[in-house]
């Protein structure tokens, strides 16, 4: 007999609603002060050799954590610039990244978001990715489906990995470690139809919900750059684990997301057969 652990329930539609004005007015007002620093310059401060960060994260983390605090005084927060945040006791656990593509924000490569995603008991049910400079809104609810700009996303109906299209990332260890995923990367290169590299892993994972990309694959990610990204994909009708196709969490060191059709065959070269 299988025993299938109950799925957390979700706070009542009404909460819901109010959850999700804050999320995308906190978003909106993030991506204002992300496209204001784009324009008018931003001071840099180096977190080590390649890892950056800029006035424009902590003032779009700032502005965040703030109306989320207005709003919601009693819920924990995670985000990136600050780390946890009040609120221990609360089921609500607010998770996020105010500019994730840091370093293409720093050279004006114009691929970079504001990521918001919401657990209630550790289930995530809300996610909100703003790309500001195209003006594209991505919003995901569980059990309600994934939205670009109001309307319904759904991945990709590529089938084989020979005519995929992959995006991946590097962690900043790169130079350090021998887990920078330049291994999986040769491999794929070989198998699918092209890979690209855009620096923002939660628009990635956005692009893989509306299937402008089949499948994503990265290692060492921090929950707040896959918080809402991962709700996208799965609520577009794709898939989400770890490498080898286990159960995935946002606190893990793998993400491998797809559209359902190639997963089987990623999993195949992470695992390297
Ligand atoms: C980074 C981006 C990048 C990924 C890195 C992340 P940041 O986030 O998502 O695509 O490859 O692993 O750390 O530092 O720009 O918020
Ligand atoms: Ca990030
Ligand atoms: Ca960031």
């Amino acid at each position: 007999m299988i025993t299938r652990m109950p799925v957390p329930a979700l706070p009542p539609p009404s909460i819901r609603e109010a959850l999700k004005r804050t999320a995308l007015e906190a978003a909106q007002a993030a991506g204002a002060i992300l496209l204001e620093h784009a324009r008018r310059g931003f001071r840099i401060e180096h977190k080590d050799t390649v890892n950056l960060v800029t006035d424009a994260d902590r003032r779009a983390e700032r502005a965040i954590v703030d109306r989320i605090s207005k709003d919601h005084p009693a819920h924990q927060i995670l985000a990136e610039e600050g780390g946890m945040q009040a609120g221990q006791d609360s089921p609500f656990k607010w998770v996020i990244d105010p500019l994730d593509g840091t370093t293409n924000f720093a050279h004006g490569f114009p691929a970079y978001c504001v990521s918001i995603g919401l657990e209630y008991e550790g289930r995530s049910f809300l996610g909100v990715v703003l790309d500001p400079t195209r003006d594209e809104l991505f919003v995901a609810e569980a059990g309600a489906g994934a939205f670009l700009n109001g309307t319904p996303l759904r991945v990709s109906r590529t089938s084989l990995l020979n005519g995929a299209l992959l995006v991946t990332g590097f962690a900043y260890d790169i130079r350090e470690s021998d887990q920078n995923n330049l291994n999986y990367f040769a491999r794929f290169a070989l198998r699918a139809q092209g890979i690209r590299r855009t620096g923002t892993a939660a628009l990635d994972l956005c692009y893989v919900a509306a299937g402008r990309f089949d499948g994503f694959w990265e290692l060492k990610l921090h929950p707040w750059d896959t918080a809402a990204g991962a709700l996208m994909v799965l609520e577009a009708g794709g898939q989400v684990t770890d490498f080898r196709g286990g159960p995935f969490s946002i606190y893990g060191q793998e993400t491998l997301a797809s559209n359902g059709l190639v997963h089987t065959e990623m999993v195949k070269v992470l695992e390297g057969t």
